[in-house]
């Protein structure tokens, strides 16, 4: 039987297809889009996309990857010429090689061995912090978060050398944005946007190969599986390096999108940041948030939830067929590229009620609806390596900022995003700070 194709999504115009109302409001236009079918086709200038709004054909592409779904073009693009040699982006053996050399440095012991240092490092960052200053909230969250891989999982002394890594993450998220006019380009063809993320990698690799050199730390992290893996001659000098480098790239901006998401939610509603000061006061007192006292503080796991549900970091997930395939009752080519966005799903109104408000205690009860309705890390087999030390970051270094400061994040509303790699706020978000 002929299954059919997948229809184009409406708003398409002749040449430039959907590209237009995709640039003027890409989250609005993806939700609009979704509900015309669980696939729908979105043609761009050079290339094409197919719109997936089904947790359960998300449920089947992740689960079939690698054997019928593999990294999308439009991302290994995003890093090319950098991380082939990384987990984030090898496919095939490379790929399980890579992914089995770095599962020790994240099981649950190795994360928690991580809890003093996230919380060490997250009251060091408010001490900084004069009463009355207004900070730059989302590079404070990026120098937070930065300061704990490195310190803890990562075990590399990067002091005095941050901005190598915000630059190239800078630098990785401009290249990334599909609306830039270089983005159509074939690939031979390096735009300014190319080179200067060439560039500032390349410095940041020097950055972490001179933080190899220096002695740290025994005990199972990051930086000490990977040399163990290279002396078992499991990987190279070069692997070691580019592993280090894209879990820099992969797991600062992530974490601390969602901490400077939380703090602008929070203080969109009073009444949740007095409740949580209040949970916090009770549980933790006048300590520190540590393994032992935190278990039952149920109101932070709720607000980091429901804000990676509300602005996920990364807010869509990219496949791409190695064969053609039948979803959702349509056929479509080998080479076809999926984008499965959390950013719509976790928005649906099948599986939320009230999806735009911000309610963290819908988290206390638990609910039927479908596995991937919310997946902000990703997928099995190769959903974010990093969640659990991403989550138990994110609890307890909310967890001790609650306890020592109040931040009042001020906006022009409505909060809007640019659309790349990850969910950056289209404006600076400042904070003013009040100490406890
Ligand atoms: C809130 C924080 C984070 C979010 C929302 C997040 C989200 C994600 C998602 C959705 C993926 C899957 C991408 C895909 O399927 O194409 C992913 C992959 C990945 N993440 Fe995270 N992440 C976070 C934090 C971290 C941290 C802290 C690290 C490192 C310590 C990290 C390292 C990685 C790596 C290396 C991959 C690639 C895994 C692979 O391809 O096997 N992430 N992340």
């Amino acid at each position: 039987m002929n299954d059919p194709a997948a229809p184009a999504a409406p708003n398409r115009l002749p040449v430039v297809g959907h590209a237009p109302a995709f640039a003027r409001e890409p989250f609005a236009a993806l939700e609009r889009w979704a509900e015309h079918g669980s696939v729908v086709r979105l043609e761009f200038p050079g290339e094409r996309f197919y719109l997936v709004s089904d947790p359960e054909i998300v449920a089947t592409v992740f689960r079939d990857g690698e054997r019928r779904f593999t990294i999308a073009d439009q991302q290994r693009r995003a890093f090319a010429d950098v991380e082939d040699r990384a987990v984030s982006t090898a496919v095939g053996d490379r790929w399980r090689r890579l992914r089995g050399a770095l599962r020790p440095a994240f099981t649950r012991e190795a994360v928690e061995r991580c809890a003093e240092g996230i919380v060490e490092r997250t009251i060091a960052r408010t001490e900084t912090w004069t009463d009355g200053e207004e900070i730059d909230l989302h590079r404070e969250m990026r120098l937070l978060t930065l300061e704990i891989l490195a310190e803890t999982l990562l075990d590399l002394d990067l002091r005095g050398d941050e901005d190598a890594v915000l630059a190239a993450t800078d630098a990785l998220v401009a290249r990334s944005d599909p609306r830039r006019l270089g983005a159509a380009l074939p690939e031979w063809m390096p735009t300014p946007t190319d080179r200067r993320f060439r560039r500032t990698v390349r410095d940041l690799e020097s950055v972490v190969e001179r933080a190899l050199e220096t002695p740290r730390g025994e005990g199972e992290n990051a930086r000490t599986v990977l040399l163990e893996a290279h002396e078992a001659s499991e990987l190279t000098d070069r692997e070691v390096r580019d592993n280090l480098v894209a879990l820099l790239l992969a797991g600062t901006d992530t974490s601390a999108l969602a901490l400077t998401y939380g703090w602008y939610l929070l203080s969109q509603r009073p009444a949740v940041r007095r409740s949580l000061v209040a949970a916090y006061d009770d549980h933790v007192g006048s300590g520190r948030p540590a393994l032992g006292n935190f278990d039952g503080l149920e109101e932070v796991e709720h607000v980091v939830r429901e804000t990676l549900r509300l602005y996920p970091p990364t807010w869509n997930t990219m496949r791409q067929s190695t064969e053609s395939v039948v979803l959702g009752g349509h056929r479509l080519p080998e080479g076809a590229q999926f984008m499965l966005p959390q950013w719509v799903f976790h928005r649906d109104e099948r599986f939320w009620e009230a999806p735009t408000a911000f309610r963290p205690a819908r988290w206390a009860d638990e609910s039927d609806r479908p596995e991937y309705a919310y997946f902000p890390f990703g997928g099995r087999p190769r959903h974010c390596v990093g969640a659990r030390f991403a989550r138990l970051e994110l609890r307890l270094a909310l967890a001790a900022m609650v306890g020592r400061v109040d931040l009042d994040v001020s906006v022009p509303e409505p909060l809007s995003f640019v659309p790349t790699l990850s969910l950056r706020p289209a404006v600076e978000l400042s904070a003013t700070v009040r100490h406890r």
